[in-house]
Parts: structure tokens; C-alpha cells; sequence
């Protein structure tokens, strides 16, 4: 939201100025800088409606690709990066019998925070079995092997103080146990944040049995999330971890 309001600021800017009495080049130069401002906007404020729930609810609909792929009812879940809490949330409903932490960083950059999760998770009756931490996706404190799934949704991508991805993903296995099932949701085609997919799954599969798809394989999206920037770059990995 803050960035689609950023975006829509700009470009008023730029169309005020196209219509100020000033020189025509400026006016015509300041509507076409408009032009890919304006495109942002409609692209952010899309997407912002397709996940929604009053929109196409896709944040939910990938949730449930991630919760089809987890197979442990009574153990400890831990998902990384959990926003507003709505995929751990989901899963405390899907397993009863499990135990789940979420953890975040719950930034400025993002209009997420604990004690939203919380709430929510009051709301939906699962508090008594989730606790929420704040904490880096990098630096994850929990001790080896403690959890028996981890989960995490469009989040490595984000994290700003690891600049190596891939290290922040084997900081999410460090804490799976041997055995555990992990399923990650990312932008894992985009190379200058994970570098090339080939190198990314070769660095990761001494510890791991891993299965990888693109989103767009387990899920039908809407032409425009496709876009690189939204989710034309999602892939799932999920597996065991093997050691
Ligand atoms: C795109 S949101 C996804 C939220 C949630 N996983 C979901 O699917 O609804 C990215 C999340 O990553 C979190 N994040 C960014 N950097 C992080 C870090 N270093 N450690 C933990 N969480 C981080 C943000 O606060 C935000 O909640």
C-alpha cells in the first residue's frame, strides 16, 4: 500500500505539472513521465486487489498450495516471515494436533506487525497454540533441528541483512529437523536474487530432497500476476530435509 501510494503521488505530480501554464515541452515531457508511473499504479493496485480477499484471494490460495504439501499433523511448525499471520493461522486450523511459531522481522516496510498476528490469531481461535517472535529469517533463534516442518512464503527475497539467499534458506533448514518437511513459496526464478535456479538447487540438495515447480504449474494466476515483478517469477520448492 505504501508503495502504491508513493507511485500514485508521483504521477499526480508529473500530470499537475502536464497541465500547469508552462512551456508545452515541459507539459508534454511531464505527461510522458507520467506514463510508467501511472503503469506501476495500475499493476500494484491489480495485484493488490487479486490478493485480497475481496478480490481473487490468491494470498490464500497460495497458502493453500503451501498447506497441500505438509504432511505432519502433531509436530512443530515454524513459518518465516508469517506478515499478518495468515498462513500459520492456517495451518494451527488444518493440524490440530501441532504446535507453530511465526517468526518476522515486522519492518517499516510492511503494514504487518505481532500484535496484528495475535489478534488474528485470537480471532480464529488458534492463539493457545502459536506463538509469534521477532526475529531475522537470517539469523533464526532456534537451535538445530527443533522444528519438524518450516514453511515460508515470499519472504527470503525480502531480507535485507543476508545478502546471500541461499544462506538464508540453509539458515531455515539449520532449524528443520532430519526427516522434516519444508516447503518454500519465493520469486526462486529470479536470478539476481537467488542467482541461476540450477546453481540455487545444487547448493541446497546436499542437505535436502527437493522438489521444485513454478507457481503457475500448481496454481492457475491471472495473466498480469504474472508479471516478473508480482509472481512470474514463483516457484514452490518443498521436500525432506535428508541430513
Ligand atoms: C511478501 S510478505 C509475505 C508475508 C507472509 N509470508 C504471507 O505470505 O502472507 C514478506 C514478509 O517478509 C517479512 N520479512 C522481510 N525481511 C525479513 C527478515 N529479515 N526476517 C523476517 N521476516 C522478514 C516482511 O516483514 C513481510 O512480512
Amino acid at each position: 500500500m505504501n508503495k502504491l501510494l508513493i507511485f500514485l503521488g508521483i504521477s499526480l505530480l508529473f500530470l499537475m505539472i502536464a497541465f500547469f501554464p508552462i512551456h508545452i515541452f515541459l507539459r508534454v515531457l511531464s505527461g510522458m513521465l507520467a506514463v510508467p508511473f501511472l503503469y506501476i499504479v495500475f499493476i500494484l493496485s491489480y495485484s493488490i486487489y487479486q490478493f485480497s480477499e475481496f478480490g481473487g484471494n490468491y494470498q490464500s490460495k497460495i497458502h493453500d498450495v503451501i498447506v497441500s504439501k505438509v504432511d505432519n499433523d502433531s509436530g512443530k511448525i515454524l513459518d518465516i516471515g508469517t506478515g499478518s499471520g495468515s498462513l500459520i493461522i492456517k495451518l494451527a486450523k488444518v493440524f490440530p494436533g501441532s504446535s507453530l511459531t511465526g517468526i518476522d522481522y515486522w519492518g517499516e516496510n510492511w503494514e504487518y506487525s505481532k500484535a496484528q498476528c495475535e489478534e488474528n490469531a485470537k480471532i480464529e481461535g488458534v492463539a493457545d497454540r502459536i506463538q509469534f517472535l521477532k526475529a531475522s529469517a537470517s539469523k533464526l533463534p532456534f537451535r538445530d533441528a527443533e522444528f519438524d516442518v518450516v514453511v515460508s512464503c515470499l519472504t527470503f527475497h525480502e531480507v535485507k541483512d543476508c545478502h546471500n539467499k541461499t544462506d538464508v534458506m540453509r539458515e531455515a533448514l539449520r532449524v528443520l529437523k532430519p526427516g522434516g518437511t519444508f516447503v518454500f513459496m519465493d520469486l526462486f526464478l529470479d536470478e539476481d536474487a537467488f542467482g541461476e535456479r540450477a546453481v540455487l538447487v545444487a547448493d541446497l540438495t546436499d542437505i535436502v530432497e527437493l522438489k521444485h515447480e513454478e507457481l503457475t504449474e500448481v496454481l492457475d494466476l491471472p495473466k498480469l500476476l504474472l508479471n516478473k515483478k508480482v509472481l512470474g517469477n514463483a516457484m514452490v520448492f518443498h521436500g525432506k530435509k535428508t541430513k
